[in-house]
C-alpha cells in the first residue's frame, strides 16, 4: 500500500466531481502536527484560485464528493481551505495485514517501468581506491538497489579511468621490473599504492623515464600489442583490488558492469566529427572546442575542449560517447551519474552540449548526483591513523577492528568466529550508514565514536533494534521470516503509530528514487526503530494478557522487522539474528 498515492487518487476523483479542472493536484502531504491528522490535502487553495472561487467553499464540495468513510475516521476543513485526514484504525489494520502477507511488503507495482543507467564508483585505476571513492560507491549502490526494488530495470556502469596518461608512467615502470624478473614485477604490482608511488618518484626525478612514459602512452594508444597486454594486466590487478573492496562493502558491482573510458576509444573520432558536421566546433590554439553561451568565465567564454592540439581526446569526449551509448544503445530512460560536487561544471557542460548535439535525446533524463567531502576532525580531508590519504581497505580494516573491540566488550559468551562476523557487519555497516544517513550534498566529519555508538541514528542502533525483535520472536517460538500470516489489528495508539510508520515505507522509497537522496531512507528506518521501541514499552508482546493479542503483536513486530531488514538491505547492510 502506498497511502499517499491512494489518497491522491481518491482526492483527484472528488475534485473532478466537485468541478475542478482535471490537472488540479490535491497536494497530499504528511501532516505537520498531530492535531492536523495523519495527512493533509493542500491543493484546494491553488485550485480555487484558478477558478477564482472561495477555497473553503470548494473544500466543502470536495469533501462531499470524497468517499472518505472508506479510509478515514474523519476529515476536517481547516484554515483557508486545507483538508486534514484522520486515517481509520481498521483501514490501517487491513493495510498492515496485507503487507505482512505480501512478498514485497505490500509495495505496489510500478505503472511506468524505466530503464535506468547508474554510473557509480568509477575510480581511476592508476591507484587503489581511497576514501574519496567511498561515497560514489555506496551512494550509487543504494540508488541502484532502490530503483531495482521499485521495479525499474537498472544497468550499472562502472566508468573506470583506465586510459589516462598516468598509465604511461605505470607501464614504463612495469616493463622495467619485468625485464628484471616477471614474477617480482607481479608481486610489486599487488601493492598498487606502493607501485604508484615508486613509478611517480621515477617520473618526477628521471627525465629519460619521463620521456619513456610518454612514449608508452603513444604505444598503447596506437594499439601496440605488447603495451596493450601490459595495460590489460595492470587494469586486471587494479580491478581485482576494487572487487575486494566492493565485496567487503557489500556493493553489487561486478566485472561485467565495468565499462571504462577505454571502451569508448573507437567512438571518439566520431564524436568530434559529429560536432564538426553540426558546425559546433571552433579551433582555438589548435584544439577543437565548443563555446556555449551558458558557460562564461570571468575573462569571457569558457571553451569545452573535445580534442587537444596533439590529437588527444579528453574526459569530456569520452563522456559524450558514453552519453550516446547509454541513451542510444542501452536505451536508457534515465542516466544517473554519481561523482563528487567538483564535477558539477563538467556534467553541466556535458548535458548542455549533449542535448544540443543530439547525443542525449529529450526523452532521456540525465541526473548528476553529487556529494560533499569526508573530513577529519580537523575539518580537512580525512586521513588514516598513519596520516596518508586513507586507503579504503585500510579504513575498513580499522572499522572491523574497532567493532570487534566493542563486540568483545558486550558479548563474552560468543565464539570468536561469531564475534568476528558480527564485527564485520557492524564495522563496515557503521562506516556506510554514517555516510548515507547525511544529506549527500553536505561535507561531514568522519567520527568513529559517533558511527559506532549504539545510540542515535547509527548502524549499530538499527542492527541492534532488528536483533532485538528477532530475539522476541524467537522467544515466542517463531521467527521474522517464518511467522504465520494472520490479521494485524491496530488498537493502542503506539500500535497505530508503528503501523502507520511501517506503511510509509513505499512513500519513502519513492522519495529516495525521485530526489536521489538515500538519507531519507535512513531517517525513516531510525524513526521506525523508535516507533517500535515506544510500542514495545507500552504494549507487552510475549506477556500480553490474551493469546490473540500476543499473536497480533508478534505479527506487528515481525512486519516491523521485515521492513527494517528490507530497508537496511537496500542500504547494503546485512542484518544479524544475534549480536
Ligand atoms: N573516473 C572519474 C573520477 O575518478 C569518475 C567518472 C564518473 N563518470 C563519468 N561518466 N564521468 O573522477
Amino acid at each position: 500500500m502506498n497511502i499517499r498515492t491512494h489518497l491522491e487518487e481518491q482526492f483527484v476523483l472528488a475534485m473532478q466531481k466537485a468541478g475542478l479542472p482535471a490537472e488540479a493536484n490535491p497536494i497530499i502531504r504528511l501532516s505537520a502536527r498531530k492535531e492536523f491528522g495523519d495527512y493533509q490535502a493542500n491543493g484546494i487553495m491553488p485550485a480555487a484560485k484558478i477558478l477564482k472561487s472561495n477555497p473553503r467553499e470548494i473544500a466543502n464540495q470536495v469533501v462531499q464528493n470524497l468517499e472518505w468513510q472508506n479510509f478515514a475516521e474523519k476529515v476536517e476543513i481547516a484554515g483557508p481551505g486545507f483538508i486534514n485526514i484522520f486515517l481509520k484504525n481498521s483501514w490501517l489494520s487491513d493495510a498492515a495485514t496485507l503487507a505482512l502477507a505480501s512478498s514485497k511488503l505490500g509495495i505496489p507495482a510500478l505503472s511506468r517501468k524505466q530503464l535506468v543507467v547508474v554510473d557509480y564508483s568509477s575510480p581511476n585505476l592508476a591507484k587503489e581506491m581511497h576514501v574519496g571513492h567511498l561515497r560514489s560507491t555506496i551512494i550509487g549502490d543504494v540508488l541502484s538497489r532502490v530503483q531495482e526494488f521499485l521495479g525499474h530495470k537498472v544497468i550499472r556502469q562502472n566508468h573506470v579511468g583506465d586510459w589516462g596518461t598516468q598509465f604511461g608512467m605505470l607501464l614504463a615502470h612495469f616493463e622495467d621490473l619485468q625485464k628484471g624478473d616477471a614474477q617480482h614485477a607481479a608481486v610489486e604490482l599487488s601493492d598498487l599504492e606502493k607501485f604508484y608511488i615508486a613509478a611517480k618518484k621515477r617520473f618526477d626525478e628521471d627525465k629519460s623515464f619521463e620521456e619513456r612514459s610518454r612514449q608508452t602512452v603513444v604505444k598503447f594508444q596506437s594499439g601496440d600489442a605488447s603495451a596493450l597486454r601490459n595495460l590489460q594486466e595492470f587494469i586486471n590487478t587494479s580491478l581485482h583490488h576494487c572487487e575486494e573492496v566492493y565485496e567487503r562493502l557489500n556493493v553489487l558491482l561486478k566485472r561485467s558492469d565495468v565499462r571504462g573510458e577505454s571502451a569508448y576509444n573507437s567512438a571518439l573520432p566520431g564524436v568530434v566529427e559529429s560536432l564538426r558536421k553540426q558546425k559546433l566546433l571552433i579551433e582555438d590554439h589548435g584544439a577543437q572546442c565548443v563555446f556555449l553561451d551558458e558557460f562564461k568565465g570571468k575573462d569571457g567564454p569558457l571553451p569545452i575542449i573535445v580534442q587537444k592540439s596533439d590529437g588527444g581526446y579528453l574526459y569530456m569526449t569520452t563522456d559524450l560517447a558514453a552519453l550516446q551509448y547509454r541513451s542510444q544503445t542501452l536505451k536508457a530512460d534515465s542516466i544517473i551519474a554519481v561523482t563528487d560536487a567538483r564535477q558539477a561544471l563538467h556534467f553541466n557542460q556535458l548535458e548542455t552540449l549533449g542535448r544540443l548535439a543530439h547525443f542525449l535525446p529529450k526523452t532521456t533524463e540525465l541526473h548528476h548526483v553529487t556529494f560533499g567531502m569526508v573530513l577529519g576532525s580537523d575539518n580537512k580531508p580525512f586521513k588514516t591513523r598513519s596520516g596518508g590519504t586513507a586507503k579504503l581497505s585500510d579504513l575498513l580494516n580499522e572499522a572491523e577492528e574497532r567493532a570487534l573491540a566493542l563486540v568483545k566488550e558486550k558479548n563474552t559468551n560468543l565464539s570468536i568466529e561469531e564475534q568476528k562476523q558480527i564485527a564485520r557487519a557492524v564495522g563496515v555497516g557503521a562506516v556506510k550508514y554514517a555516510d548515507l544517513s547525511k544529506h549527500r550534498s553536505s561535507d561531514y566529519v568522519f567520527s568513529w565514536e559517533q558511527m559506532l555508538s549504539f545510540e542515535g541514528n547509527t548502524a549499530p542502533y538499527l542492527l541492534y533494534a532488528y536483533t532485538r525483535i528477532a530475539g522476541i520472536l524467537r522467544k515466542g517460538g517463531t521467527s521474522v521470516d517464518a511467522i504465520a500470516i494472520g490479521p494485524i489489528e491496530v488498537v493502542a495508539p503506539q500500535e497505530r503509530t508503528l503501523a502507520l510508520q511501517i506503511l510509509q515505507f513505499s512513500e519513502v522509497l519513492n522519495a529516495v528514487s525521485a530526489e536521489l537522496l538515500p538519507h531519507y531512507l535512513c531517517t525513516y528506518l531510525y524513526d521506525l526503530a523508535g516507533a517500535f521501541m515506544s510500542f514495545y514499552e507500552a504494549c507487552p508482546v510475549l506477556n500480553a494478557s490474551e493469546t490473540s493479542e500476543k499473536e497480533n503483536r508478534m505479527r506487528l513486530a515481525a512486519l516491523t522487522a521485515r521492513t527494517l531488514k528490507c530497508g537496511l538491505s537496500l542500504l547494503g547492510l546485512n542484518t544479524l539474528e544475534r549480536m
